[in-house]
Parts: C-alpha cells; structure tokens; sequence
C-alpha cells in the first residue's frame, strides 16, 4: 500500500479491540502514530503493540474530553468502541444505547470542542435488518432487527447531524463478518463470550468446547445453511486507511458497505477448518434462530468505486488459517 502516514497521529477509539488492533499495526507500519483510546471493557492491553494506550471510558464526559484535548496533534478520529454481543443487547438495551450511543456523543462533543473533524465509524450490515435482498447496496431500507443494530444506525444519523451542522467530515464503513488475524500471529480475535462462527469452531475442533451448533439447515441455499460474507480483519483495517488518504482529497459524507460481496454458507466454514486444521469437526444441526436471514452479502461495489477497496486477504482458507495460526500460538497447541 502507498499510503504514507510519516509523522500523523491518529486516535484510534477501542484500538486494544480485535479490529482497532489491526488498524493500529497498519497505522504504524505506514509511518503513524495511533493513539489508542480504550476503557478496556472487552479489549486487551497486550494488544496494544504499535502506540500509547490511554486508559479512558466514552461514558465518562470529563475523562473523554481531557483525553481529546491532551491529543490535539491527531488528524483523524477512528470509532471502533462498542458494545458488540447481539444478545447481551437484547437483554441490557439501557447497558447498550449508554454505551454505544452516548458514548459516541461524548466522542463527538469532545472532538467538536478540540476542533478534530476527520471520522470514520464502524458501522454495520445489522443496520440492514431482515431483508432477503442481496447483495446489499448502501440504498437497502435499514431497519434493524437487533438492540446492536438499532444503536448502530442511530449513531450513523447523529454523525449525519453532525456533518449537516458542524460540518465533520465522516466516513461510516458498515463492516460484514470480520474474521481471520494478523498475519504475523501477533493480535487476533479474542472477544468474551465468543459468538462469532469461525473462533467458536476453531475452538470446538481443538478439543477446547464441545460440538458447535448450526443453526438451521433447511434454508434454501445449496446445503441448507444460511450464507454470510466474512472479510479479512486486515482487509478492513485497509478500507480504514483508504478513508484516512481519501479525507485528503476531501472526500466526506460516505456510507459504504466493507465485505466481499460473495458469502460462505456455515457447513462451507466447517468443511474449510476441517481442511485447514485437518481436524474433525462435528456439530449439531438445531432450528433456526429468529432474525437469522437467509443470505446476507454486501454489493461491494461503491467500496471499490470510491475508495478503490477491494478485499486481497478474504480468501477462506487464508482467513482461517490465519485464525487457526494465532488461536494454535495462544493455546500453545
Ligand atoms: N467483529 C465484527 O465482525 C464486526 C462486524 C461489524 C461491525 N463491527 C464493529 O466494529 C467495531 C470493533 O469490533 P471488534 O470485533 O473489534 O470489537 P471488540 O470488542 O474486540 O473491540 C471493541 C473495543 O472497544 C472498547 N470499548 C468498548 N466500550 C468502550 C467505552 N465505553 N470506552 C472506551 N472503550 C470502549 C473495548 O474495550 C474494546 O477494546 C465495533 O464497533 C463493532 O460494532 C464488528
């Protein structure tokens, strides 16, 4: 990638985070400085390899401002932050709008009073909610079906407000399934509760949890099981960059989906660890989940159009023998 960040800072909100991690190591290998900004709630210091950790929560107003002005070299803003666990919003939707809505208004308040208007926010397809239309354009109705995705996209308008009245300039990059690791096995995907399908197989095949579900196999796909788009951690940490050099052309106001526009159905992700850990992998096969579509996969193609995106690490077997490679070094297996 040419993009050269030499003598930038960039503060990176949830940079101890499975994504912001990987952003944070691009930031540097570009020349940056990412500041990390992170209550540590579900992120990990030893993650934080490439730049300062600041020890700070969004909810708390004071705190938040004093960190935004102690870093107003910084050019751009980067919001990773989040409450992420679907289910645990369906329980704790007070816990949820706290965290992730008002936490991103505080985020945007204290940039609005150090004068920092550069903002890309991770967004996602859970915006869309439950429609069979795909692939999915930005244009798709958004009507969310989960607590998660209802903050998602309330936080997409107030950014929308706040380009309209105060002028920020923002990039929101609705993200598909992230998956896979670092390359180099030294960050990857450690959330806890793990609910993402990838990790949890890994898992199960190495012996460390019992049989995976599979939720529903009577869908109509060419197996029975539903369809997502996975996308290379490292592909989107590059979107992130891509917004960050195309600020510089002034590119502003961009919703854009970040997948690959093809989907994997589960029993496929089942059948690639198998081959790529050569390990058996049973499951079992139990009704569908509420809210679960059918198939859900991004048009990628305003990605592409106008940040020259597109994925070059999202091939399956990359993105789980990445995986399998930094779970393998943590488990010491
Ligand atoms: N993982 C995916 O597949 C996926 C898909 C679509 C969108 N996203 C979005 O991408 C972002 C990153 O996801 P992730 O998988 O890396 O999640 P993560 O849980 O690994 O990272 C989130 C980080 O934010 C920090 N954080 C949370 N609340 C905070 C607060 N109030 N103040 C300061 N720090 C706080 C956590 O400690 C953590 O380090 C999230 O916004 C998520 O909604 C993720």
């Amino acid at each position: 990638m040419s993009a050269d960040l030499s003598g930038q800072s960039h503060i990176v909100v949830g940079g101890a985070g499975y994504i912001g991690s990987h952003v944070c190591k691009m930031i540097a290998a570009l020349g940056g400085t990412p500041v990390t900004f992170d209550n540590l709630s579900s992120g990990h210091d030893h993650a934080v390899q490439w730049g300062p950790l600041v020890n700070v929560d969004l909810c708390n107003v004071e705190k938040t401002r004093e960190a935004f002005h102690a870093h107003k070299e910084a050019v751009s803003v980067i919001h990773l932050a989040s409450s992420i666990e679907v289910g645990i919003g369906e329980k704790d939707p007070a816990g949820f709008y706290n965290n992730n809505v008002i936490g991103a208004y505080n985020l945007l308040e204290a940039m609005r009073a150090n004068n920092l208007n550069r903002f890309i926010f991770s967004s996602t397809c859970a915006t869309y909610g439950e429609t069979e239309n795909v692939p999915l354009t930005e244009d798709e109705v958004q009507n969310p079906f989960s607590v998660y995705g209802k903050t998602k996209l309330t936080i997409e308008h107030m950014i929308q407000s706040y380009h309209n009245a105060y002028a920020l300039n923002y990039i929101t990059l609705r993200y598909f399934n992230a998956s896979g690791a670092d390359p180099d096995g030294d960050i990857g995907e450690e959330h806890d509760p793990e609910t993402h399908l990838i990790p949890i197989a890994l898992e199960a095949a190495a012996g460390r949890r019992g049989k995976i579900k599979i939720f529903g196999t009577d869908y109509e796909t060419p197996d029975g099981t539903c369809i997502r788009d996975y996308i290379h951690v490292n592909d989107i940490a590059r979107a992130h960059i891509l917004g960050l050099q195309r600020f510089d052309e002034g590119l502003t106001n961009l919703e854009v989906n970040i997948g690959t526009g093809n989907g994997y159905s589960n029993l496929q992700i089942l059948q690639t660890i198998e081959k790529v850990t050569g390990l058996p992998l049973p499951y079992d096969a139990t009704p569908r989940r509420p809210g679960d579509v059918t198939r859900l996969y991004a048009d990628a193609t305003r990605a592409k159009e106008v940040l020259g995106f597109e994925p070059a690490h999202s091939d399956l077997e990359n993105i789980i023998r990445t995986a399998w490679n930094f779970h393998r070094s943590r488990w010491q297996i």
